[in-house]
């Protein structure tokens, strides 16, 4: 699944940033919320995610970088948000977040932070659609990829298949064609993509060559 980061768009064009990327066969698109606090950014709310709703019918996943996961999923998940995916270093118990985004009727993700080790999720990983390794340090986009991320990707594509759910694993941050063949070898199976779909030349290519790319790493991938 290649997931482009709206965030990396230009904001008074996401209308063509979203058609581009759909024609060029995205799978999904990534939306990064941050409130100030949790990250030191601020970008977007739930009308950004309502109006991107608005333009298509891929999946949306909505990574939450905000300090109250528990207030504000309801929100998101009206504005159309598919998978709502929350910190495990946010202030709310995970276990809550976990039942409210179900019950929502969402699917939700546990993402973690590059100084957060994979077993903080591990508890609660069986339970989870999706569990999503950090690149980079949250809240920029266009950032260098910290490499720690690979062996903790290995980690977890073994803990998800011991388990045998159909748990997506994704990497956000710092990926370009020559990473996400990295991470695909290591077993990341949804790869979000803000800078190396967005940050220059043509949409339809940059995807084109993500994909090549994830192909060539999967294609490695020992288990
Ligand atoms: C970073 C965000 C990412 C960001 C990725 O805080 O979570 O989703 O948009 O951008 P790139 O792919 O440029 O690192
Ligand atoms: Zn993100």
């Amino acid at each position: 699944m290649l997931a482009p980061s709206l965030l990396s768009a230009d904001f008074a064009a996401l209308g063509d940033a979203v058609r581009a990327a759909e024609e060029a066969g995205a799978d999904a698109f990534h939306l990064d919320v941050m409130d100030g606090h949790f990250v030191p950014n601020l970008s977007f709310g739930p009308a950004l995610v309502a109006a991107v709703r608005a333009r298509t019918r891929r999946p949306l996943d909505v990574h939450l970088m905000i300090e109250d996961p528990l207030r504000y999923a309801e929100a998101f998940r009206a504005a159309g948000g598919d998978t709502l995916v929350f910190h495990a270093e946010s202030a709310a118990p995970p276990r809550e977040v976990i039942e409210l985004v179900h019950r929502l009727g969402a699917k939700v993700g546990m993402a973690l932070k590059p100084e957060t080790s994979l077993d903080t999720a591990l508890p609660y990983l069986a339970d989870l659609d999706e569990l999503m390794v950090m690149g980079v340090h949250p809240g920029f986009s266009g950032q260098k990829f910290l490499r720690d991320a690979l062996p903790k990707l290995r980690s977890a594509r073994r803990r998800i298949d011991a388990l045998g759910r159909p748990i997506e694993l994704a990497i956000d941050g710092g990926i370009t064609p020559e990473t996400a063949e990295e991470c695909a070898a290591e077993g990341a199976t949804f790869f979000v993509c803000g800078q190396s779909v967005y940050g220059g030349g043509s949409v339809a290519e940059n995807l084109h060559r993500l994909r090549g790319s994830v192909a060539a790493g999967a294609a490695r991938e020992v288990p």
